[in-house]
């Protein structure tokens, strides 16, 4: 079963707070969650493995370690998830990015593909997909669908805010992925929204509402 971590850091907490009120407009919205998922991102690449190497500083030679392994991608789920990439890519600025284009149908609340388009090495990169709602679990389980008939491997998966359901839906369907998340709140409405979550996240992120 993938492991589930709920980021608990003051200031991730103060920020999703911060998010969560209706009176936050577009361009705080915009901020807080480029900055959350700056602040998530280091928790994210907590396990990157380290190798030595040897460099040679003004006074002396010496080994030092940097980032061994793999190569970091990150994947948003359009629209919202595209809110999250320049927090992460400001962690780590070689990481390539992939698209996913996904949206709920408004009836049948299933996730509809209309766009995809990865790093051609994508299958060689431990991938990070980006997506500020897990409600259903939907659209995240469909996004690493995705990437698994693509070749990939080794994914994670970064949110914001999600539900019971929507952590146990994505455990069931992907359980070698990790959850990485800020909060887990209390339950899902009839229109599959997350209580009391945030609202709909690309709308209160690009002002569409
Ligand atoms: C939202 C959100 C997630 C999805 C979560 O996207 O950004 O992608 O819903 O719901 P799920 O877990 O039930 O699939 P939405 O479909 O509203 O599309 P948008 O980002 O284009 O607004
Ligand atoms: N998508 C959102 O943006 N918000 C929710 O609460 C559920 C799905």
């Amino acid at each position: 079963m993938g492991n589930v971590f709920v980021i608990d850091h003051p200031l991730v907490q103060h920020k999703l707070t911060l998010m969560r009120d209706k009176n936050c407009g577009t361009k705080d919205f915009r901020q807080l969650l480029e900055e959350v998922a700056l602040l998530m991102a280091y928790e994210v690449t907590r396990t990157l493995p380290l190798k030595e190497i040897e460099i040679e500083t003004p006074v002396a030679k010496c080994t030092s370690k940097v980032i061994a392994g793999k190569k970091l991608g990150v994947v948003p789920i359009l629209r919202a998830g595209l809110g999250m990439v320049d927090g992460v890519t400001r962690l780590v600025p070689t990481a390539k990015v992939g698209h996913i284009g996904l949206y709920r149908d408004p009836e049948t609340h299933k996730p509809v593909e209309y766009y995809c388009k990865l790093p051609a090495d994508a299958q060689d990169r431990e991938l990070i997909v980006l997506d500020p709602m897990l409600a259903t679990g939907g659209s995240s389980i469909a996004a690493i669908d995705f990437l698994k008939k693509r070749g990939c491997t080794s994914i994670k998966l970064l949110c914001l805010v999600g539900c019971p359901e929507g952590v146990e839906a994505l455990q069931k369907a992907h359980p070698d992925v990790d959850l990485y998340i800020a909060a887990i709140d209390d339950h899902l409405n009839e229109n599959k929204y997350i209580v009391p979550g945030l609202g709909d996240a690309g709308d209160r992120l690009f002002g569409t509402k």
